[in-house]
């Protein structure tokens, strides 16, 4: 049965090809002082940094910069940008990048005025802002987090060895996002590769939960489809446009709240993949990539109608003459086919863990109850075990 729900997203897309002609026009909503936030660079070499600080001059802001914002941003980052949002006096924070620069942006919007230790009120007390909340718009320029139209912000701690994600409400969303996918184009392969699979994640992380006939799960299968059969395109020519900018959308979709309504979730791999990320700082997709399939088969026998209607529906398992077991197992292997063909990291050897370091991952995995089986501590080590 569909559960019961409430539904909005405040954030305003501008999406296609010269998608930054629309920036001017959100601007010009907001008061003069612009903290605008960006990663190691990439917007500088590639010229979106150009044409941004071109549209903020025209619009006659005050700018302030906090560059530097590292992937997996930091609980030390975070501190210092609450300060200069502080010192610039913040109408918006602008947040040209990817994931992490746009969940970066978000946890400055809720820290710089909340009185406290942001890490410990949001990341460990997962307490709501009660504060002054600077009003967050972005230029996206990595495709995968769904960070440009979603509350979420991951920070991670390297002194405590934690990478803890809190996922805000509508007052936290974007106000507005510029999605232009030529933007994209100059992603390293890496990157946007660990992107694809970021979105196949989120996607599955509310798929595989539940067994009821729920709307939301028949458009998950679509978004699937369209996903990867696009990846397949891109990867062998990455500048086609439809493939990258039939990309671009589904990523939002994938991790906007829509699909998640009405049903449970799951979220476990992604609770693996920033245990990982804790104690590697490895891009967060290839995270995930490189334990999604020992989890699924771990979980599949929980779930085994579900993992068959995803062979059929999504990767097209003929399931004539066959078990559902089969089905569903023929589903996780056309899955694992298309990973390896578009190139995912399959281990997290490849990562940089090493077997020391696995004790200290299970302790830095939270183990969630939305999935078809609630993973024990020891689950989790074998899986890290045979992914290694
Ligand atoms: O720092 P710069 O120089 O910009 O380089 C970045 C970075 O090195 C580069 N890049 C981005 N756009 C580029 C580009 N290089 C060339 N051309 C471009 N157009 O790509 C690298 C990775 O960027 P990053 O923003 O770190 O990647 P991503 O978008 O995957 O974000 C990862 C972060 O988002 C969190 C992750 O945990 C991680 O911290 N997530 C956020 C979520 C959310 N808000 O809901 C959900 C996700 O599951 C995820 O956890
Ligand atoms: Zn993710």
């Amino acid at each position: 049965m569909l559960g019961n729900f409430t539904y909005c997203n405040p954030t305003k897309l501008i999406f296609g090809k010269g998608a930054l002609d629309g920036l001017k026009a959100e601007l010009e909503k907001f008061g003069k002082n612009v903290l605008l936030v960006y990663g190691g660079g990439s917007i500088k070499r590639n010229g979106i940094y150009d044409k941004v600080t071109a549209i903020l001059r025209e619009c006659g802001k005050n700018v302030a910069e906090d560059a530097g914002v590292m992937p997996n941003p930091t609980v030390e980052k975070l501190n210092e940008g609450c300060e200069r949002a502080r010192a610039c006096d913040a109408d918006l924070i602008l947040a040209v990048g990817g994931g992490s620069v746009c969940d970066y942006a978000k946890a400055v919007s809720v820290s710089a005025y909340c009185g406290e230790d942001p890490w410990q009120k949001y990341f460990i007390r997962f307490e709501e802002p009660t504060c002054k909340i600077i009003p967050v718009g972005c230029v996206l320029t990595m495709v995968g987090t769904g960070s440009e139209m979603n509350g979420g912000s991951v920070i991670t701690n390297h002194a405590e060895k934690l990478k803890i994600g809190h996922v805000f409400g509508e007052e936290v969303f974007p106000k507005f996002s510029v999605l232009d996918p030529e933007f994209t184009f100059t992603l390293p392969d890496y990157q946007m590769k660990a992107g694809f699979f970021d979105i196949m994640c989120h996607i599955l992380e509310q798929y595989l939960s539940d067994e009821d006939d729920n709307t939301s799960d028949y458009i998950a299968e679509g978004l699937m489809r369209s996903l990867v059969h696009s990846t397949r395109v891109a990867v062998k020519d990455p500048k086609n446009y439809e493939a990258r900018s039939n990309i671009m959308w589904t990523s939002t979709w994938a991790l906007n709240t829509l699909i998640a309504k009405g049903k449970t979730t799951d979220w476990e791999v992604h609770m693996i993949g920033q245990g990982i990320g804790a104690y590697t700082d490895a891009t967060h997709g290839m995270t995930l990539s490189a334990v999604a399939m020992p989890y699924y088969r771990m979980i599949m026998p929980y779930a085994v109608e579900k993992f068959a209607r995803f062979a059929e529906c999504v990767w097209d398992v003929d399931a004539a003459g066959k078990s559902r077991e089969q089905v569903a197992a023929e589903g996780l292997d056309a899955m694992e086919k298309w990973m390896r063909e578009i190139g995912l990291v399959m281990n997290i050897s490849e990562l940089g863990v090493t077997p020391d370091m696995l004790d200290g991952i299970v302790k830095a995995t939270f183990l969630n109850e939305g999935g078809y089986k609630v993973l024990t501590a020891a689950d989790v080590k074998t899986i890290l075990e045979q992914s290694m």
